[in-house]
């Protein structure tokens, strides 16, 4: 579990050649993936300088044939004028500091280098851990105080990404709100700062730790893409800044927004791992990266990766009504179509009849389950399914006999308002007996139930951050101490049950970021849940996490948010493209539903291995036209799945054929459509055929969709 953190365990390599290569003449590391460097010099004055991230080069090109490119994490103090990785005062209100080489150290695939300020024992300890088959490399740091007196950080980042200089930059990242999160954005840079963060106390939906920067002539298929992410789930913030000089730099890590930390003599303070890669072969090969990396390396099954199941969540069936009654009737059904998970939403504790009681009071509500909860999940387990149940443990209704025992318990300043959202109230998990109360809850919980699967959400966002029991000048370290209490009882309740499949949800997909995921196994994307807006939201989501990650489910028509309908096929197809769900009243589904409903998702079944194991190309984009495309290939290369879907069809104009990619151009594959929208036959025909000349469909009108599943039946064996 938990393999990209924390920063002081020693990651293993894979790799068969040393990572990390000092050139003690020049004072260089290079830090050597498959098909990247990443190269780190001392100067002449001591200065840690950045100085190469791009293509491997040649040995004898890491010597003083490349000038440095700024610091590498640089001090607020001396002449600087950028943005900081590191600003801090001391008690006498000295602020200036200015960081130099002490020594490093290396083993395999890890580096650590050590610098200290000019005068004074502050050490910042900066780690670099080299992913060498994805072409990516992690970077933490540890800063000490080494002095006698305290010493108040005010902004410490996780580190520096600096792009290669160019006439052009553009920068990619992903925006949005609830309901319409992942929104991929591309803009050029020009000089000055751009801002992407999170002040909300989670990873948000309005805009995600991911970003690309590119030269402004990467596309999907080709050129080089500079790419990252941060592994935090509470305040962030990325500033890329381009420089008088034109330099790109980002900047990323913890927010300095609100931010102080004090630390007393002898104290350390780690920020959180952010990950860096380079490709040379666009936005598709830098998400294949990723998503690789992800499932080996960040999933917590990544040791032995699992398939996800097929779930039905109660949600968009019956919201707050559930029951024991409906719920094995709906049961019954969800089994009959091949459902493997069953998981029971919102409704089933406390007084929870509604959003405005019952969250704090995680018993289930009587009138509801008279029995307990037992009897359900015997009665789902009978059927041969799994059984999930959600729950929000952050969270309090003032209405809720946890918040009349404990008032004092949710973050705030006393004397103020306390502004609630969705009736709700923030537990402040910063505080050592309110996370031991919640550890001690839904360690019961998962202990008295034989429950196999927990959706954990978050619907809301901190406001009036205050915690008047802590010291003054601790107050403000709320932001991340709770973060780090809410990591660690996921962490003791992921130990104590090993068993458990986690989900991680925030009102949709408020809470995705690489370091949720090595927490739970999926993610709920969005509350969105319109096939077609879908489109955009997984588009989004695929830049850089990975689609076994991202549930999908198909819910009712006419949509809830937006009153679209589309055929249940088309909503499959849609949901197929990630971990497939079904949330919806399936005790009025018609036979003819259940029919379609049973076929997809044994043809789920049958690909599912190649969706989340398998290569992603998204062939055509959302953003683009009519059409949107998405092809996987399996890690050997034997399947290939095609989803295609036509937005709106105009004056009776055909597809061109889509050319697919990732086949072995001297394999032979037979091509099967689910339906009668292929034209041109079922082959077989060769893969060079297939990425040139390309699959032609039939498909028009408006919303329609369909599927191809591709077999290569000979040619040699695919690699990656
Ligand atoms: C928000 C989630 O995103 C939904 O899926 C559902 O679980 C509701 N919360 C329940 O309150």
């Amino acid at each position: 579990m938990c393999r990209i953190l924390p920063a002081t365990v020693l990651i293993l390599s894979q790799a068969a050649t040393a990572a990390v290569r000092y050139f003690p003449e020049a004072r260089t590391w290079a830090l050597e993936t498959e098909r990247a460097a990443y190269v780190l010099r001392v100067d002449s004055e001591g200065r840690l300088a950045h100085v190469y991230w791009g293509a491997r080069l040649q040995d004898g090109d890491y010597g003083a044939a490349l000038e440095a490119a700024g610091e590498e994490y640089p001090g607020w103090g001396g002449r600087i004028n950028i943005e900081p990785c590191l600003k801090l005062q001391r008690a006498d209100g000295v602020r200036d500091l200015v960081l130099r080489y002490v020594s490093h150290e290396q083993t395999g695939d890890r580096l650590v280098v050590r610098l200290k300020d000019i005068t004074d024992e502050i050490h910042a300890e900066l780690g670099y851990t080299v992913f060498q088959p994805y072409d990516l490399i992690g970077k933490w740091v540890r800063v000490q105080n080494g002095t006698g007196g305290r010493v108040t950080l005010e902004s410490v980042r996780s580190g520096v990404w600096t792009i290669p200089m160019a006439a052009q930059y553009r920068l990619s990242y992903l925006a949005g709100r609830w309901g319409r999160e992942f929104q991929l954005v591309r803009e050029p840079l020009n000089q000055g700062m751009k801002v992407l963060e999170s002040r909300i106390g989670k990873t948000g939906h309005y805009l995600n730790p991911w970003f690309a920067i590119d030269h402004g002539d990467a596309s999907e298929e080709s050129g080089p893409v500079w790419f990252g992410a941060l592994a935090w789930s509470g305040n962030w913030k990325f500033s890329v800044e381009r420089t008088p000089e034109g330099r790109v730099r980002l900047t990323g890590g913890l927010n300095d927004f609100d931010f102080a930390w004090p630390l007393a003599p002898g104290e350390s303070f780690e920020a959180p791992m952010i990950y860096g890669g380079y490709t040379p072969g666009g936005f598709g090969e830098a998400s294949r990266l990723l998503h690789r990396w992800e499932r080996d390396e960040v999933l917590p099954d990544g040791d032995s990766p699992e398939l996800r199941p097929v779930v039905y969540n109660s949600w968009y069936s019956t919201y707050f009504d559930v029951n024991e009654g409906l719920l094995r009737k709906v049961a019954d059904i969800a089994a009959s179509l091949g459902v493997e998970l069953f998981a029971i939403d919102d409704g089933w504790f406390g007084r929870r009849n509604n959003d405005r009681a019952g969250l704090g009071d995680w018993d289930p509500n009587p009138e509801k389950f008279p029995r307990g909860l037992g009897p359900v999940i015997e009665h789902v387990h009978g059927l041969g399914m799994k059984f999930g149940i959600w729950v929000e443990p952050e969270m309090v209704n003032p209405d809720s006999d946890l918040y009349r025992a404990h008032p004092d318990w949710v973050i705030h300043f006393p004397g103020r308002p306390r502004s609630e959202q969705r009736h709700q109230l923030v537990l402040n998990l910063a505080r050592a007996e309110v996370k031991e109360h919640v550890f001690r809850v839904f360690d019961r919980l998962l202990s008295e139930n034989a429950i196999d699967y927990v959706k954990w959400d978050m619907n809301r966002e901190f406001s009036e951050p205050g915690w008047p029991e802590a010291a003054v000048e601790r107050q403000k370290t709320i932001w991340v101490e709770y973060v780090r209490n809410l990591y660690e009882v996921w962490d003791r309740l992921r130990a104590r049950h090993p068993s458990v499949v986690f989900e991680a949800c925030s009102g949709g997909g408020g809470r995705v970021d690489l370091g949720m995921m090595s927490r739970s196994e999926q993610f709920w994307t969005s509350d969105n849940t319109d096939p077609f807006d879908r489109l955009k939201i997984q588009y989004g989501f695929t830049m850089a996490y990975a689609p076994k990650a991202m549930m999908a489910w198909v819910t009712d028509v006419p949509n809830r948010l937006n009153r679209r309908t589309t055929t249940l096929a088309y909503r499959f197809l849609s949901s197929m493209m990630g971990s497939l769900g079904i949330s919806a009243a399936l005790e009025r589904w018609s036979e003819e539903d259940l029919a379609v409903a049973r076929q997809m998702i044994a043809l789920y079944k049958k690909i599912r291995a190649t969706v989340q194991h398998g290569d992603l190309y998204r062939l055509a984009s959302p953003w683009d036209g009519d059409l949107t495309a998405n092809q996987y290939v399996s890690a050997d290369g034997k399947q290939a799945v095609l989803f295609v879907f036509r937005h709106s069809q105009q004056f009776r104009d055909s597809l061109a054929p889509l050319r697919l990619r990732g086949l072995a151009p001297a394999g032979r594959y037979r091509v099967r459509a689910i339906d009668d929208k292929l034209t041109g036959g079922a082959g077989p025909v060769s893969g060079a055929y297939l990425m040139n000349y390309g699959v032609r469909l039939r498909l028009g009108g408006d919303y329609d969709a369909t599927a191809v599943v591709l077999e290569r039946i000979e040619g040699p064996a695919q690699q990656r």
